[in-house]
């Protein structure tokens, strides 16, 4: 394995009645001046928005408010957020909602101490300096934002997302009620569960060696995540089962699993080109493109293939070619995200070829990528036909 420092930052609170019991605690050395950011609405719905908004009311913070942050959350959001922090002196953001929410609010947190736009630094011209500090409540069990330092951001009039990270912007804490997650409808609670297994994924796919652990710890969540997946989609209101997920979703991206190995993550750069261009949701995109990545590595890929479709999927290596065998994994992938309502061809999202040199070309904006393997405009174009 690499050499490595590891330090995360975040102060995970998990449990039932976490809310009630630590947000004022927790954000009282902070400041006073609080933004809260949210979605379009879920929490107002599920309770959370109340239980939240008469916790800070009975406790003397001021509280001010950016809401509607979209899903695939975009520039022109963040940019109201700034500037409401920098009108307002604002001490402290809280985000309360799921991925998007978060990495809004990251954006927001540095945007209110640059004096350019933010855009230069989701585009990495520039790097952020200082952030104003921030706390999470999560509502959606999926991306591992509530305890990592990275945020996607679309800037919708260019068609361009991004991913951008800073130690600056890891959240001072994350509350995370598996409660909170009752309420996400089956969609989302399916896309959660294949992004989450996608971050895993990604990270196996490392051309670091000797990393036994690491790759046990991969597979050990990927089990757990197989075992309860399915269970949850069909009882969304186990709360046992959401408390699963939840955890599950958090150690799949807190950098718990990538120490001493960089991890692949095309997959994830091509889905971004993806959605910058059709607004789908980051999930239903990689389940999609992450099965014909796998395909596209049969070869230079096999041993790792071969041990995920034998340790993760139980598949019998007996009489079969290394081939085979690796093929099998993928298909077992593909029919579990498929029997759990997960698209597996763009054409799902009415997506043709008309647009896939446009989607190539944004992919390689910083040239060849992945560390598993570079791949180039070629590869990229290959992949996203094979997922036509
Ligand atoms: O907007 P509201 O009304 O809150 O509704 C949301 C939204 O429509 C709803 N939802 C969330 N919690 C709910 C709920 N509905 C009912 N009850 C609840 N408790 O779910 C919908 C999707 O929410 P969103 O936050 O967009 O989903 P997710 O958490 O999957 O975030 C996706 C974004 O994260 C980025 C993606 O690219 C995408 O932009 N990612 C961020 C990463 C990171 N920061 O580390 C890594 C990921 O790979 C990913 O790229
Ligand atoms: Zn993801």
């Amino acid at each position: 394995m690499d050499q490595f420092i590891y330090q995360n930052p975040t102060r995970l609170i998990f449990g039932e009645g976490q809310v009630k019991e630590q947000l004022v605690a927790q954000l009282k050395p902070l400041g006073t001046k609080v933004l809260l950011v949210y979605g379009g609405g879920s929490i107002k719905r599920n309770g959370l928005y109340d239980e939240v908004t008469t916790l800070l009311n009975e406790n003397g913070f001021e509280t001010y408010e950016l809401s509607g942050v979209e899903p695939n959350p975009r520039l022109s959001t963040v940019h109201k957020g700034v500037e409401i922090c920098k009108k307002e002196n604002i001490d402290v953001i809280l985000a309360a909602g799921g991925g998007s929410v978060i990495d809004c609010t990251k954006a927001v947190a540095a945007g209110a101490q640059y004096d350019g736009d933010i855009w230069d630094l989701v585009t990495k011209k520039e790097k952020p300096e200082s952030a104003l500090p921030f706390g999470t409540i999560l509502t959606l069990a999926a991306t591992g934002s509530e305890m990592n330092s990275g945020s996607v951001i679309t800037n919708w009039e260019t068609h361009e997302k991004y991913g951008w990270g800073s130690p600056l912007v890891f959240p001072k804490f994350s509350i995370l009620d598996p409660r909170n997650t009752l309420s996400v409808p089956k969609d989302h609670t399916v896309y959660g569960i294949v992004d989450m297994m996608t971050h895993v994924l990604e990270q196996y796919f490392h051309p670091q060696e000797n990393t036994p652990l690491q790759e046990r710890m991969c597979e050990a969540v990927l089990h757990t995540v197989i075992e309860a997946g399915p269970r949850l989609v069909e009882n969304l209101e186990d709360v046992k089962l959401r408390e699963t997920v939840l955890y599950s979703g958090t150690i799949a991206l807190n950098g718990t699993l990538q120490m001493g190995t960089k991890g692949d993550w095309a997959s994830h750069n091509i889905e971004h080109a993806v959605s910058a261009v059709y607004d789908i949701p980051h999930a239903g995109g990689l389940a999609i493109i992450f099965p014909q990545w796998m395909r596209h590595h049969l070869e230079m890929g096999e041993e790792k293939l071969v041990q995920l479709a034998v340790r993760v999927w139980g598949v019998d290596p007996e009489g079969k070619t290394n081939q085979e065998v690796a093929e099998e994994g993928i298909r077992k992938l593909e029919e579990f995200w498929t029997s759990l309502g997960a698209p597996s061809r763009l054409a799902d999202y009415n997506i043709d070829d008309s647009q896939i040199d446009v989607m190539a070309d944004k992919a390689m904006i910083n040239g060849p990528f992945g560390n598993f393997n570079k791949l180039n405009k070629n590869d990229v174009t290959e992949i996203l036909k094979a997922s036509l």
